[in-house]
């Protein structure tokens, strides 16, 4: 397996692919490429020195791990953004079944767990050109080689419960995955979501989200909107959460 295996697959999606040893953050390369170039792009690097996590958190981001950001023009209207979410998560959680991993789990909003261990995550953004195309900005960071030490939560890495040599190989099938769902996604748009949701943790339990600022909400996680938005049951009553960490 190399890069241009890689290439092919992006280049047959009409996405360019830009391969850097190291970066600050392939967030901020994606933004600078889709200024000049107004094109689909997936930007991977090997290192990065200022990875950007959720909320305004650092994601560590040493050699021998994934971190890549897929820029993709798009129609979806902005509260129906989740869909990709779900796409990715589904794309991911396919590629691993398919070395034998049947424990993979995703945890609202964009967390990807193997046995309560979180391996990776996503993050998504918007971008609007000077042309005024819009696009989607999907970051993801997916622990390979190793994981960091997280007060929240416990971690791990893909080659501690999957038997696979080379990260190309997980990206290769992952790509395959991606963009058959990023094809059809109006068509599988139920398949999708109904995939997501048989992996989703916590779905009907009663939760605690950290809200922020030290504030915390609990309730019975019933479901996620399109939009992103977590509904919560609040003493009967269904609130819609847009921004937190589930509590584990
Ligand atoms: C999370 O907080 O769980 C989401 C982390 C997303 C990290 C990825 S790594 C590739 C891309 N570049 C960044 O700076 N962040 C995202």
């Amino acid at each position: 397996m190399n890069h241009s295996k890689i290439e092919d697959i992006l280049q047959n999606n009409s996405c360019n692919y830009i391969h850097l040893n190291s970066t600050i953050s392939t967030m901020d390369d994606a933004k600078e490429y889709l200024e000049k170039f107004h094109s689909n792009v997936v930007i991977l690097a090997e290192e990065q020195k200022n990875g950007k996590g959720r909320r305004g958190n650092i994601w560590i981001s040493p050699p021998g791990n994934i971190y890549c950001s897929i820029a993709l023009n798009n129609t979806i209207p902005i509260n129906e953004y989740y869909l990709f979410s779900m796409l990715t998560a589904v794309s991911v959680k396919s590629t691993l079944e398919n070395f034998g991993a049947n424990e993979i789990k995703f945890k609202w909003p964009n967390d990807f767990f193997f046995k309560n261990h979180k391996f990776g995550g996503m993050i998504l953004e918007t971008h609007n050109s000077k042309k005024n195309d819009k696009y989607v900005i999907i970051g993801i960071g997916i622990n390979f080689a190793s994981s960091p030490t997280i007060e929240d939560h416990k971690t791990t890495f893909i080659k501690k419960f999957v038997k696979m040599n080379t990260k190309l190989i997980f990206l290769y099938k992952f790509f395959n995955n991606f963009f058959f769902y990023w094809r059809n996604h109006n068509e599988r748009k139920k398949e999708i979501s109904s995939k997501f949701y048989n992996s989703l943790m916590f779905l009907n339990e009663k939760i605690e989200i950290n809200t922020g600022n030290n504030r915390s909400i609990q309730g019975i996680f019933k479901g996620i909107k399109y939009d992103g938005s977590l509904i919560l049951d609040k003493d009967n009553e269904l609130v819609s959460i847009y921004s937190g960490n589930i509590k584990i």
